[in-house]
């Protein structure tokens, strides 16, 4: 049986790693790799901009009808440099001030159907990997594959802790522990798609794991789903 792309959904809390696994996987397969986190942190970054009273839901619909969301595929990284109204906002999406209402932002109705809706678009020609909260339970429900990822906190707030500390060397390891507990809470008791796992995803604990050593379990998992795998690997 020849092998077919397929769409990879990952899924799981604030900080698990999600990202990494996701681009290694897309650069390994040469699928495209789409964050669709930085979605809502570009929208959440569009309302900060500007000011916008996310509160009310008329004024999130006419700000929204001024935000045009567009990646860009990168050759060598194998994902998709978001743009927001033609700007690369790369350097701004994953400051603090944004983490801090990314999740309210997330949990508008209208801003999911609007994020949602250019997800599903992306994931048509398959041979995509993409992560997020509810890519395997509302954007693609019949995904082949459904990974839902978590580690211990601690690990967690440590590795966000890192990254964040070699932009901004001021933040303090309360401050991301704080953040990433109330973003998890949010997350995961909104009303809209809230963050659980999918009854068919696959439960991937990587606290304990190597990076090359979770590509292989996922890799072997990719290749029982009959999805081509570059040669060296398989
Ligand atoms: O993956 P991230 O931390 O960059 O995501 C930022 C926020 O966006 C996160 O707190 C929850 C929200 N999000 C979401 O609600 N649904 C997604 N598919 C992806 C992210």
């Amino acid at each position: 049986m020849p092998a077919q792309k397929i769409i990879i959904a990952i899924d799981g809390y604030s900080s698990c790693g999600k990202s990494t696994l996701a681009k290694e996987l897309a650069g390994q397969l040469e699928y495209n790799y789409i964050d669709s986190g930085a979605m809502y942190r570009a929208i959440t970054l569009y309302f900060l901009r500007n000011h916008v009273d996310y509160s009310d839901p008329i004024k999130v619909l006419d700000a929204i009808a001024n935000i045009n969301i567009s990646f860009i595929f990168n050759e060598q990284t194998h994902s998709s440099d978001l743009q927001l109204n033609d700007e690369d906002v790369a350097p701004y999406i994953r400051d603090m001030i944004v983490s801090e209402k990314v999740s309210e932002v997330a949990a508008i109705r209208e801003v999911r159907s609007f994020a949602v809706a250019q997800q599903k678009r992306m994931g048509r020609k398959k041979g995509i990997v993409m992560d997020g909260r509810d890519i395997g339970t509302a954007v693609f429900p019949d995904a082949e594959l459904k990974i839902f990822m978590t580690a211990d906190p601690e690990v967690r707030v440590m590795r966000r802790f890192k990254e964040m500390y070699a932009t901004n060397p001021h933040v303090t390891i309360d401050e991301v522990r704080h953040n990433l507990e109330l973003r998890d809470y949010i997350d995961s008791t909104r009303e809209e798609s809230p963050l659980h796992q999918a009854p068919d995803a696959l439960l991937l604990d990587n606290s304990g794991l190597t990076r090359e050593e979770q590509l292989q379990i996922v890799l072997k998992w990719v290749k029982e789903r009959n999805a081509p795998i570059r040669q060296g690997r398989d």
